[in-house]
């Protein structure tokens, strides 16, 4: 019984697997629609969520299988006090696999720990997104046809933001794949993410100015500035804005850049980009949909009911 709580947890080779079930997922959608009937998919989610949760639960529907959900821990017994240990226990009793989000980080790993089932992090305070990173490999597979030799600049806030953890770590594992880290200075990204960057010496550099990096980049990943993790609003208020894309700022951009944002997006991206060819967010969100969908199979043992050609 394997869970996925970081990236790593699922071999280059895995992704690729993953990449190939969902590519047949998007082509034949009815060979998978009743490989789940009779497994339930357990959302338990303690903090907001329009795309994690939605998706997962979509997901799970469109393979045949059925969902339980917590959606806030107001609404469960979290709200009683009851550990995440328990919940992970209790939940064991009731569903086949849990898609879990929670303020703290590392609360999924100690459900895992617990669980007799597997356990997915959908999202576990600052620190990490792995579905999401699902999500943004298909569609950079699916835009760029590689992941090595890409450069990648990242904009925004790039300490809290988890999204871009998880990237990072899924995107250091391919040949010729430079950084570009574009952050005002106190949303710098954590060393902890550095660290492997620098022992490996995969390039990256770390600069305030987006346009001056713009005609590098072959994807540009834009995020949002992290207001539930700030401790003190006047700091969100003085940081939300200092990275806004327009049109006018893509002028010096490739012709082939793809722009991804996990969303939400609150003012980081224009809405004028998104006629713009090389907007990717709304695909992304599709794409996040079959991988959730890949991933499901591949954790409930089912992933090989269906042979398709790679
Ligand atoms: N990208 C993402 O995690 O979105 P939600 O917070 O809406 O799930």
């Amino acid at each position: 019984m394997k869970s996925v709580i970081d990236i790593r947890d699922l071999s280059v080779g895995e992704i690729e697997e993953l990449i190939g079930v969902a590519s047949d997922i998007i082509l034949h959608p009815g060979r998978y629609a009743h490989l789940c009937e009779g497994k339930k998919l357990a959302t338990l989610f303690f903090e907001p969520s329009t795309r994690t949760r939605l998706s997962f639960e979509a997901a799970m529907y469109e393979l045949g299988g059925q969902v339980l959900s917590v959606a806030g821990a107001a609404s469960s017994s979290a709200a009683k006090g009851e550990s995440v240990a328990d919940t992970a226990k209790v939940i064991s009793c009731y569903a086949d696999i849990i898609a879990m989000r929670h303020p703290k980080e590392g609360a999924p790993l100690v459900a895992a720990m617990n669980a007799s089932i597997p356990v997915i992090n959908a999202g576990d305070g600052g620190h990490n997104h792995p579905t999401q990173t699902l999500a943004d490999l298909l569609t950079i597979h699916r835009e760029k046809g590689r992941f090595r030799d890409l450069t990648i600049g990242f904009c925004g806030d790039l300490k809290f933001g988890r999204t871009v953890h998880s990237l990072i770590t899924a995107m250091e594992r391919y040949e010729g794949v430079k950084f570009i880290l574009i952050s005002p200075e106190e949303l710098k990204l954590p060393s902890y993410v550095k660290k492997p960057l620098k022992e490996k010496g995969i390039p990256y550099v770390q600069t305030t100015d987006l346009l001056s990096v713009m005609p590098e980049l072959d994807i540009l990943y834009m995020t949002r500035v992290q207001r539930e993790r700030f401790f003190n609003e006047e700091d969100y208020l003085r940081l939300k804005d200092s990275y806004i894309l327009t049109p006018e700022k893509l002028r010096t951009a490739k012709a082939d850049l793809s722009i991804l944002h996990p969303l939400p997006r609150v003012n980081e991206i224009s809405v004028a980009i998104d006629e713009d060819p090389r907007a990717c967010y709304f695909k992304q969100v599709l794409n996040g949909k079959y991988m959730r969908m890949a991933l499901i199979l591949k954790l409930l043992g089912l992933e090989k009911e269906v042979a398709y050609e790679h």
